[in-house]
């Protein structure tokens, strides 16, 4: 893992209910620097690093933080994300691949951090709705299990696995 100064640091991320926004500002308060939000469009220019967050919408990046993926040009890059899945999945295996590859020309991933992270009562209220009992959508006992098991997360042990992740990108006092 590369180090970098925290001033060569650029910490954006894309929260549409929060629980990517307190992964981000977890990191940035451990690493010392601002999380930004990617509305914000900060600069990447003369960073070393950009680490970059998003929340998982349909088996990729949200569409803001895919846009400013994109953009991006010959950056050094570390990802973090949340999802409702298990991490360990292949699902997320494969978000985590479609993520990288939203990337722009001569970036390269230095690492990547997923956690899981509860969907909104309000998003699961409206999929119920949409997709009531005997639906083709309709949720599973499956999913519920699953929506279940995110309703916890992010999580005090998320948090602290995410910082303890990031500050190995961070370099020691004059140790670059
Ligand atoms: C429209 C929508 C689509 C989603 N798609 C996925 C998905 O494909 N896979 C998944 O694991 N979670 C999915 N989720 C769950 C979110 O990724 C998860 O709740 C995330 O933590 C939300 O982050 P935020 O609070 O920062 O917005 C979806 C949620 C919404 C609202």
């Amino acid at each position: 893992m590369k180090r970098y100064k925290r001033e060569d640091i650029l910490l954006v991320y894309s929260s549409r209910t929060g629980n990517t926004k307190k992964v981000a500002e977890a990191i940035a308060g451990a690493l010392g620097i601002p999380a930004l939000p990617v509305e914000a469009q900060p600069s990447p220019a003369g960073r070393g690093l950009v680490i970059a967050g998003f929340w998982v919408d349909r088996g990729t990046a949200d569409a803001k933080m895919k846009a400013y993926l994109e953009h991006l040009q010959g950056k050094s890059v570390a990802l973090f994300a949340t999802l409702g899945a298990d991490p360990a999945s292949d699902h997320a295996a494969a978000c985590r691949e479609r993520a990288t590859a939203l990337l722009g020309a001569g970036c390269t991933v230095e690492g990547t951090f997923l956690c899981q992270g509860k969907v909104s009562e309000q998003v699961v209220a409206q999929m119920k709705t949409m997709f009531p009992p005997g639906h083709p959508h309709a949720l599973t006992p499956e999913w519920m299990t699953r929506l279940a098991q995110a309703s916890s997360h992010p999580d005090e042990e998320d948090l602290k696995r995410a910082q303890q992740y990031f500050l190995g990108f961070l370099a020691q006092d004059g140790a670059v």
